[in-house]
């Protein structure tokens, strides 16, 4: 079988380029080794920049997420028993818009199979091969059990961080940085309205703790625990104990309700490079992992695709050159993301054994972020996002 693109993963890397090469008149297959049901209930991110919104309004997007989506306008830095605004539509002149990584991926596979696009869901044994060569092979047995070889112009690894692309890389080509946090995050949704306008990021002793949302009706909350914790040891009512304690400002209240699920993501950063091995791309978590403190993974996959769906338009029409230009045009933005990423991370979370002068600095920059109208630019800068890439 022949398509012009083979796309692995139904992540919101792989089904957005799907929809951009349809819409630039590029035929694609993609392959999912998950069901559609389990890809849109998993629960992740929630935050989008500026760019993103307009990126998906851009390509036909954004019915549901310009009714849903909630716009907020900066966010708010709790430390030291205070709670500090920062705007960022005064700072900079954009927001950001709350609205799922679940529900972008139920839009993109509703239009995905609305448009006649081939998406093929519960497939095993995905293989690549001839990836040095114009040719390249993408192979798969379907949820049917018929295996399949289809012979693409190029193939797009959106196959997230424990996919199989990046690992058919020969190993000395790649440049890895790689660091893992001490700590994890347990987030949970909650049923029950937001006990805040905007997202409040919190610095406390025990461990950092962030209250977002999801509509005006559910909730979600992200508390720093230790990497090795386990679920089971955190029924409902501790969960609501940590929060109620790290959150807690005199005359706010934290409202609790039904929680609706739990989880324990380890924290890590890394990218490799190049992003690009023959007809072979990398784009989203494949290539690069942000800790979730800058709210940046989701953002940086969208990035990427946008550049990958304009790369490949080129490519199909001969031109070969056009493919050298991707992975350095990502990295940019992936770096800046991956610092600003690291930085928020470092100043909010406590360290495991951290002494007094730990903390003290991170209070120090908190205080600065929170008075310097330059200091707060710089962060409402990076956090609402980057201009575009074409
Ligand atoms: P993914 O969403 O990982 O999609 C990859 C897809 O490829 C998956 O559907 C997978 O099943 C499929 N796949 C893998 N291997 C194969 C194979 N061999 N064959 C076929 N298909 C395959 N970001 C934030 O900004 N805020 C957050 O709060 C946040 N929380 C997160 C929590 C978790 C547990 C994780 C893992 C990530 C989180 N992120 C968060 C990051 C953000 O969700 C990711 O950056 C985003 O999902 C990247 O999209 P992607 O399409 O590149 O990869
Ligand atoms: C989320 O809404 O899930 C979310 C928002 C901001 C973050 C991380 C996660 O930094």
């Amino acid at each position: 079988m022949r398509t012009q693109v083979g796309i692995i993963g139904a992540g919101p890397a792989g089904l957005l380029l799907s929809h951009l090469l349809t819409q630039r008149g590029i035929e694609s297959v993609l392959v999912e080794n998950r069901s559609r049901a389990y890809c849109e209930a998993r629960q992740r991110a929630g935050l989008l920049e500026d760019g993103t919104v307009k990126l998906l309004r851009e390509a036909g997007l954004a019915q549901r997420l310009d009714t849903e989506g909630l716009e907020h306008g900066g966010i708010y830095l709790q430390f030291a028993g205070e709670r500090h605004h920062l705007d960022f539509r005064e700072l900079t002149g954009r927001t950001v818009t709350i609205y799922a990584q679940t529900e972008i991926v139920k839009d993109l596979i509703a239009r995905r199979l609305a448009d006649g696009g081939a998406l093929e869901f519960e497939v095993s044994g995905t293989a690549v091969a001839g990836l040095g060569t114009a040719r390249p092979v993408l192979s798969y047995t379907t949820a049917g059990g018929d295996r399949r070889e289809l012979v693409c112009d190029a193939i797009a690894g959106c196959d997230g961080f424990h996919g199989i692309c990046r690992p058919t890389i020969p190993a000395d080509l790649l440049t890895v940085r790689d660091r893992a946090y001490p700590y994890a995050w347990l987030g949970i949704t909650a049923e029950v309205p937001p006990s805040t306008d905007e997202l409040i990021y919190n610095h406390h002793r025990e461990g950092f703790a962030l209250h977002t949302m999801r509509t005006p009706q559910v909730s979600r909350f992200y508390l720093q625990v230790r990497p090795d914790e386990r679920i089971g040891d955190w029924p409902d009512d501790r969960i609501w104990a940590a929060l109620q304690r790290r959150l807690a400002l005199p005359g706010w209240e934290l409202k609790e309700g039904p929680i609706l699920d739990k989880a324990i993501t380890p924290m890590r950063s890394f990218v490799s490079a190049p992003m690009r091995y023959g007809r072979l791309f990398l784009a989203g978590d494949a290539a690069h992992i942000v800790p979730p403190t800058g709210a940046k993974g989701l953002n940086l996959a969208v990035a990427d695709v946008t550049v990958l769906a304009n790369t490949l338009a080129r490519l199909v029409q001969g031109d070969t050159q056009a493919a050298d230009g991707y992975s350095d045009a990502c990295l940019d933005r992936v770096w800046r993301a991956t610092h600003f990423s690291w930085w928020m991370t470092s100043m909010l979370h406590t360290i495991p054994g951290g002494d007094p002068m730990d903390t003290d600095l991170q209070l120090a920059q908190l205080r600065y972020v929170t008075t310097s109208r330059a200091a707060a630019t710089s962060l409402a800068e990076n956090y609402t996002g980057y201009p575009p890439l074409r």
